[in-house]
């Protein structure tokens, strides 16, 4: 693996220890590249940096930045590095400014000094706020409702600039709810606190006596919960190889959204969990969590007929790879 990687092309992936990143990492390997992790570790782990060597740096540190781009000549960047929690970034806005906005522009100023002309940047469902109809298209208004999202907005913006200024090519993509884990169980979910609902699920129903908190059953939806389009990990990650050899092909900026274009209430999604799980969790009431639109879903048409995209994995595999990867942790962590 050491031999052959040596001959491979590398990318430069900027939180490639983290949830996401790490799946990424895995099919930039599988498709002949050498994924190079850059990572501050203060979310992502070092076991999930599997499939390439480990850059422990911040991108707030534009010595360690500058550094990673003079040992390596990457073809492209895959971004996943930033702070993503909604309610943290409302306690917190100048932190997910600093980090997410500020670090973005240390990364943009690196490659275009290194000559380094692709990227592709993860986005976020959270730049359209509360939106005005669903399916939500990309040409739906942009209106974040939190630091996060208009963090993630402020860093689309910055990338389009720098595709018009200077040449680069980019493609933002715009995830729905990311879940699920690597079906071979290689890397999967692993955030502390976690906040999602997926793995907060399959924690209270693989722990005795363990119950799930309901956020809000007074949503205008058809049960009073609310409504989420939800992606496997992995069908993201072959969307972020399309969309680099789609904006390497046809150069300027792109967004694309990912998701299935089908949501799923809480209730819905409680009900599936506890098929898998011989009727787990219990589930208590609670009310709504500041900031949470009721329904979104993606129009993920864009990314279907540019891209070919589609995902291949639904809502129950999603779960059942989910509650794998959380078994086989729970009894790592026993044993
Ligand atoms: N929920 C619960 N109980 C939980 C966790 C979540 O009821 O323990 C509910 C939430 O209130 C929400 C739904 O389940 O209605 C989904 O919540 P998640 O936290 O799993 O996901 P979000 O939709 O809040 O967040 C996702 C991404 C964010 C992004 C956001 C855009 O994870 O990065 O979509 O709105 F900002």
């Amino acid at each position: 693996m050491i031999e052959s990687s040596l001959q491979a092309t590398p990318v430069l992936v900027c939180g490639g220890a983290g949830y996401i990143g790490s799946h990424m990492c895995k099919q930039l390997a599988h498709a002949g590249y050498l994924p190079v992790t850059f990572d501050n570790l203060s979310t992502g782990h070092r076991w999930a940096v599997q499939w390439g060597p480990l850059v422990e740096g911040d991108l707030l540190d534009t010595h360690a930045l500058r550094d990673a781009f003079s040992r390596w000549s990457f073809a492209a960047v895959m971004h996943f590095a930033a702070l993503s929690q909604v309610g943290q970034s409302m306690a917190e806005p100048e932190r997910y400014f600093r980090n997410n906005v500020t670090g973005t522009l240390n990364l943009l100023e690196a490659m275009q000094a290194a000559g380094v002309q692709a990227l592709v940047f993860s986005s976020t469902a959270a730049v359209y706020g509360n939106p005005a109809s669903v399916p939500i298209s990309e040409d739906q208004a942009q209106q974040p409702i939190n630091p996060y999202g208009w963090s993630k907005l402020m860093a689309e913006r910055m990338i389009a600039e720098q595709c018009r200024a200077h040449e680069l090519r980019a493609a933002c993509l715009r995830y729905f709810n990311a879940a699920g884990a690597d079906p071979e169980g290689q890397t999967g979910e692993a955030h502390e606190p976690e906040t999602h609902l997926i793995p907060n699920m399959l924690r209270a129903a693989t722990t005795t006596d363990g119950e799930v908190t309901v956020f809000g059953n007074d949503y205008p939806t058809s049960d009073g919960t609310c409504v989420r389009d939800y992606v496997h990990v992995d069908d993201l990650c072959r969307a972020h190889l399309l969309a680099l050899e789609h904006a390497r092909r046809a150069g300027g900026f792109h967004v694309f959204n990912l998701g299935s274009g089908q949501g799923y209430s809480v209730a819905e999604v409680l009900a599936q969990a506890r098929a898998l799980c011989n009727g787990r969790p219990a589930a208590r009431y609670a009310p709504r969590r500041a900031g949470d639109p009721a329904v979104l879903v993606a129009s993920a048409r864009r990314a279907q007929q540019v891209l070919g995209w589609q995902p291949r994995y639904g809502l129950g595999d999603m779960l059942r790879t989910a509650l794998a990867w959380h078994t086989a942790q729970a009894d790592r962590a026993a044993n």
